[in-house]
């Protein structure tokens, strides 16, 4: 089964708290749901193995540590993983970034792949996916299925709001796949919506509402 983190930091909760307010305009929304990507990048990459380096200092010779070359990849799930894109690669700015989208289609309800664009040895990396929203899990579970398919072996996905039911979804399809969300909400409305929640991310990302 995987693990759910949820970030309960002060500095995380105080933001999501602004977020969710009706009356935030877009360019706020945007650059808090950008932060909190950042401030969760710092939680959810904390496995990263390190190795020993010697760095010479204008003192004296210190041992250090870095990255052990770890290959990641970062992919959102269109369009409004977009808004985290910024704040995960200002915490790793050589991350390679790839992109799916997904829409449902109206027959049979099903996530079809209209764009996946990923770094060529995506199956080499360690992919975090981003998408600000798990709601009934459909889209992430599929996107998830998809990098699967390509190869990809390690996953972890982060949002920012998830509801029970999309959790639930996640840990059945996918339960090798760890969760990271800056909050837990009540559960699902009749259209699919979060609550409380904070609406339809995408439009509030990109100001189509
Ligand atoms: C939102 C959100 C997720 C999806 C979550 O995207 O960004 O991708 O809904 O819902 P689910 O867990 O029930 O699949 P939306 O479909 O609104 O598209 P958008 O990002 O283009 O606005
Ligand atoms: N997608 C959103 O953008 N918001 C929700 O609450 C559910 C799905």
């Amino acid at each position: 089964m995987s693990k759910v983190h949820v970030f309960d930091h002060p500095l995380i909760q105080h933001k999501l708290s602004i977020l969710r307010d009706k009356n935030t305009s877009v360019k706020v929304f945007r650059e808090l749901i950008s932060e909190i990507a950042m401030l969760m990048c710092f939680e959810a990459t904390r496995d990263l193995p390190l190795e020993e380096i010697e760095v010479e200092t204008p003192v004296a010779v210190a041992k250090c540590r870095r990255i052990a070359g770890k290959k990641l990849a970062v992919v959102p799930i269109l369009r409004a993983g977009l808004g985290m894109v910024d704040g995960m690669v200002s915490m790793m700015p050589n991350v390679k970034v790839g992109h799916i989208g997904l829409f449902r289609d109206p027959k049979t309800l099903e996530p079809v792949k209209y764009y996946f664009k990923m770094p060529p040895d995506i199956e080499e990396r360690d992919v975090i996916v981003v998408d600000p929203m798990l709601a009934t899990g459909g889209s992430a579970s599929a996107a998830i299925t998809f990098l699967k398919e390509a190869g990809v072996k390690h996953i972890k996905l982060m949002s920012v709001i998830g509801a029970p039911e999309g959790v639930a979804r996640m840990q059945a399809d996918h339960p090798d796949v760890d969760i990271f969300v800056a909050a837990l909400d009540d559960h699902l409305n009749d259209h699919g919506y979060i609550v409380p929640g904070l609406g339809d991310a995408g439009d509030r990302i990109f100001g189509t509402k």
